[in-house]
C-alpha cells in the first residue's frame, strides 16, 4: 500500500527525515512512534502530497506521490496534527462540504456523510457549530473527514493528542474498528497508544528509523533476559544448590532474606520461561513458596533500549 525509499526532507539547514525507507502492506495498522521532533509528521505530510521531499521516492497504491498526486490523494484520508476545521460550520454541513471536495456528489455525498457520522458517533452533534465542540468531538470530526470518501489508506497524525483519558479510549477503540476496513498509518509519542492499536511499530528517532517490528516482538527482544523472582522458605545452601542444578538456569542471586524467607533472582540461559520448573522444584522439595514472577518488559523499555531516550 505504501512504499517509501530513501526519503530525505531537509528544511533550511535542518534534516527532518534522513534517508528513511519503509513499506506498509494492505490491512496493516502501522504506528510511527517517536519523541516530539523525531520526524514522524514529515513523511505523513509528504505521502498525501502536502509537502515535497528533498530526495527519495514514495508511492501509495502503486502511484507515485510526486508524479500522480491526484490518484494518490484519492486513496488517502489524512488527518493532520491539530485538526484544522472551520469553526463556524455545523458538523454535518462541514462533512458534506468535505465529501463534495473529495468528488462525491448529491445523494452519495449525503449518504457518505451519514455513514462517517455513524462510524465516528457524531450524530448527536451533527447540528452543532464545530467551534462549540469539545476536543474529543473535534478529533472525531477530523476522523470522519478523513474517512468520508472511504479511502484505502488513513494517515492519522497524533489523533489522540490533547484528549483526556476517556476520550483517548474512545478514539483508540474507533481506530481499531477502522483498521478492519482501512490500512492505517498512525503516529504518536505515547507508547501505550501503539502497543494497543498497531499491528506493527516503526520507531523513529532523530529523522531515522531505528526499528520496525510487531509490538510483541519488540517486547520479546527485551525479555530475552527474563529474570524470575522467587521467594521460598528453607535451608539456603540447599535451595541455591538445587536451583543451580537446573540446566536452564544461568545464575542465581540471593537478595535480602526475611526470617526464613529467601528472596532470589534467577537468570535463565535464554529466552525460556522457567517458572513451571521452579514451581515443580519447590513442590518436590517441599519449600513453602510465596512469590514467583517473571520480569515483563514494556514497549517503553524497548524504546529506551533502542534509542537511548524516552519518547
Ligand atoms: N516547516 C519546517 N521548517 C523547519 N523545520 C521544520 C519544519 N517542520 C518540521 N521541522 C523540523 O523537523 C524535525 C521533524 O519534525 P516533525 O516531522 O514534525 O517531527 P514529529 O512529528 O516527530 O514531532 C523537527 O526538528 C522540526 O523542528
Ligand atoms: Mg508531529
Amino acid at each position: 500500500m505504501i512504499s517509501v525509499r530513501n526519503l530525505t526532507k531537509r528544511y533550511a539547514g535542518h534534516t527532518a527525515v534522513n534517508d528513511i525507507s519503509f513499506e506498509v502492506d494492505r490491512g496493516e495498522i502501522v504506528g510511527f512512534l517517536g519523541p516530539n521532533g523525531a520526524g514522524k509528521s514529515t513523511p505523513m505530510r509528504i505521502l498525501p502530497c502536502f509537502l515535497s521531499a528533498t530526495k527519495g521516492t514514495a508511492s501509495v497504491g502503486g502511484f507515485d506521490v510526486f508524479k500522480d498526486s491526484i490518484e494518490v490523494r484519492k486513496r488517502i484520508g489524512y488527518m493532520p496534527e491539530n485538526v484544522p476545521l472551520y469553526d463556524d460550520m455545523r458538523v454535518k454541513e462541514y462533512l458534506q462540504f468535505r465529501a463534495q471536495l473529495k468528488g462525491l456528489r448529491g445523494r452519495s455525498a449525503k449518504r457518505a456523510t451519514g455513514e462517517a457520522m455513524d462510524i465516528c458517533s457524531l450524530q448527536e452533534v451533527r447540528r452543532k457549530m464545530i467551534g462549540t465542540l469539545s476536543k474529543g468531538y473535534r478529533q472525531r470530526v477530523g476522523l470522519a473527514d478523513a474517512l468520508v470518501n472511504k479511502p484505502d489508506l488513513l494517515i492519522l497524525d497524533e489523533p489522540t493528542n490533547g484528549l483526556d483519558p476517556n476520550q483517548i479510549r474512545q478514539v483508540r477503540e474507533l481506530i481499531k474498528r477502522l483498521g478492519e476496513r482501512h490500512t492505517i498509518l498512525i503516529s504518536t509519542h505515547i507508547l501505550s497508544e501503539v502497543e494497543m492499536t498497531a499491528t506493527r511499530v516503526i520507531i523513529i528517532d532523530q529523522g531515522k528509523i531505528k526499528a520496525s517490528d510487531t509490538p510483541q516482538n519488540l517486547i520479546q527482544r527485551l525479555q530475552s533476559s527474563g529474570t524470575v523472582h522467587l521467594e521460598v522458605k528453607g535451608q539456603k545452601d540447599n535451595i541455591i544448590a538445587s536451583l543451580e542444578g537446573l540446566s536452564e538456569v544461568k545464575s542465581v542471586t540471593t537478595k535480602n532474606s526475611q526470617q526464613d524467607w529467601l528472596a532470589i533472582d534467577i537468570q535463565p540461559h535464554s529466552n525460556v520461561d522457567i517458572r513451571e520448573q521452579l514451581f515443580a522444584l519447590a513442590r518436590e522439595q517441599n519449600w513453602p513458596l510465596r512469590e514467583l514472577y517473571r520480569d515483563t518488559a514494556s514497549l517503553e523499555d524497548a524504546f529506551v533500549n533502542i534509542t537511548g531516550t524516552k519518547p
